[in-house]
């Protein structure tokens, strides 16, 4: 799902397909022809150059699923509608999962071959621009871990009860097909069937719960538009707390039955950093809230995934307020190409020290000066890697994430405090469900602070070692 500018253009290009010459009709070396191509295989992210593919524009996926924790073997159709931006005899898809059983594009089986991530697929009848078509894929099996460049673990990564699901930056491939690119927002739908006792924890709201034979069937829906990265069915044993925040939130909590009593701090924290957040980055974007604690110590960090950030441990209150303060900064607005991780990271960073702050803890002014931040020598190597393209080894390091928030927090004494949570907030609504990157930022902050920031960002983001000067 792209920007109604992009939609309207989609259109444009569909209502002038339909006056054009049939092709059969046309002029023998009438330039046009041939009409169909093959959708682009990649969007060309620099970090994911498999990452993402071209030709179309997905509105929705319905993923239904039945899964066995005992068997590992998943019985999946997902079923994709997107939107056409160009005539089509061939498109990708990405994914990593089990053997295809059948694969149709609209009510048509179509050919298909695999390669790495890529699912190269022929539709017959091929494809118009401006057409909304469906992709039905069945496949069975069990979906595979994936390793990222910085060597964490991601994608379905079994647990001792059920399956921890992580999604950042190129898990979702692993036991779904869809177009992986941040870029490419979409509603979704999951509905999974898992032996009774088992809960399964999707983004969005719980539509229903049902248990039949000894098997329960979960439908979650999110009904705004979510990066495929941000996707999580994790599943296991989990005790669930439902509870509404004072402003309305509804928030739905998982927590692995041996980790509630470390969780209690956090989990509890909850409504309150939603609140406060809400007053300093506007309301909060989704219909649903919540956070899903799980045993998955192989995994080792948390995920801000849509509306249930999952945490791979008990976590501290201050993990907590990162992701969700996520769901602003990441979520709602996401970034477009990898390299702009500090959008994701160093805001959420940032709102971390304001929520310690906050809740009495160290001032923000503290934690920029300390040890972990500023405080650190010249000479660390710290300072040796560019914030504004970290390279994906080093895209989760601390370089997007404290360098990151101490950007954010240098910038807000350049161009003071008014005009920086003008900023921020501004950024929230004026991107929310959308994508953006580091330039629309600095346009943004050169707006609202009525400052050249040229040097500024240069200093910050565009060249290594540590700022002395701003
Ligand atoms: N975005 C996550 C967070 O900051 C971290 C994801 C780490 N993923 C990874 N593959 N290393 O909360
Ligand atoms: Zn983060």
């Amino acid at each position: 799902m792209k920007s109604s500018r992009f939609r309207v253009a989609a259109l444009a290009a569909a209502l002038l397909a339909v006056t054009q010459v049939h092709p059969a009709l046309a002029a023998p070396g009438d330039p046009g022809e041939p009409r169909y191509s093959a959708g682009a295989s990649s969007l060309d992210d620099p970090y994911f150059p498999d990452q993402g593919n071209g030709g179309y524009d997905v509105q929705d996926y319905d993923v239904t699923f039945a899964y066995d924790p005992a068997t590992k073997i998943m019985n999946a159709t997902t079923v994709i509608t997107a939107l056409a931006t160009q005539d089509m005899d061939q498109f990708n898809l990405d994914f990593q999962g089990p053997e295809i059983t059948s694969l149709k594009v609209g009510k048509h089986p179509a050919d298909f071959t695999r390669s790495g991530q890529e699912l190269v697929v022929t539709p017959r009848p091929k494809v118009k621009s401006g057409q909304t078509f469906t992709v039905t894929v069945s496949y069975e099996g069990t979906p595979p871990v994936i390793t990222d460049p910085d060597g964490s673990i991601e994608g379905w990564v079994p647990t001792d009860d059920g399956v921890f699901v992580p999604g950042e930056p190129q898990g979702a491939p692993s036991w779904m097909p869809v177009n992986d690119s941040p870029a490419d927002k979409a509603t979704f739908t999951f509905r999974a069937t898992v032996p009774e006792g088992i809960t399964v924890v999707g983004n969005g709201r719980l539509l229903s719960q049902t248990t039949e034979d000894a098997k329960t069937t979960f439908v979650w829906r999110s009904a705004e538009p979510m990066a495929t990265y941000l996707a999580t069915v994790t599943l296991g044993n989990f005790v669930v707390t439902e509870s509404t925040t004072p402003s309305g939130i509804p928030v739905y909590t998982a927590v692995d039955p041996r980790l509630v009593t470390q969780s209690a701090t956090a989990v509890a924290r909850i409504p309150d950093i939603l609140e406060y957040f809400s007053t300093i980055f506007g309301p909060y974007p989704f219909n649903q809230a919540g956070a899903i604690i799980d045993r998955a110590p192989n995994v080792g960090y948390a995920l801000e995934s849509q509306t249930k950030p999952i945490f791979s441990s008990a976590p501290s209150v201050s993990t907590m307020a990162h992701e969700l303060a996520h769901q602003w900064y990441g979520d709602s607005v996401t970034l477009s190409k990898w390299s702009d991780i500090w959008l994701n990271e160093g805001f959420a960073t940032y709102a971390t020290w304001l929520w310690t702050e906050h809740s009495g803890g160290a001032t923000a002014q503290a934690t920029f000066n300390s040890s972990s931040n500023y405080g650190r020598a010249a000479t660390s190597s710290f300072w040796q890697i560019l914030l504004a393209d970290p390279g994906p080894e080093d895209m989760f390091s601390n370089i997007p994430y404290n360098r990151g928030a101490m950007t954010l927090h240098a910038l807000r004494g350049k161009i003071g405090d008014t005009a920086f949570f003008k900023l921020i907030k501004d950024w929230a609504a004026d991107h929310q469900y959308g994508n953006a990157t580091t330039a629309d930022f600095i346009k943004a902050a050169e707006k609202i602070s009525g400052q050249n920031l040229t040097s500024f960002f240069d200093v910050w983001l565009f060249q290594k070692g540590k700022p002395t000067t701003w």
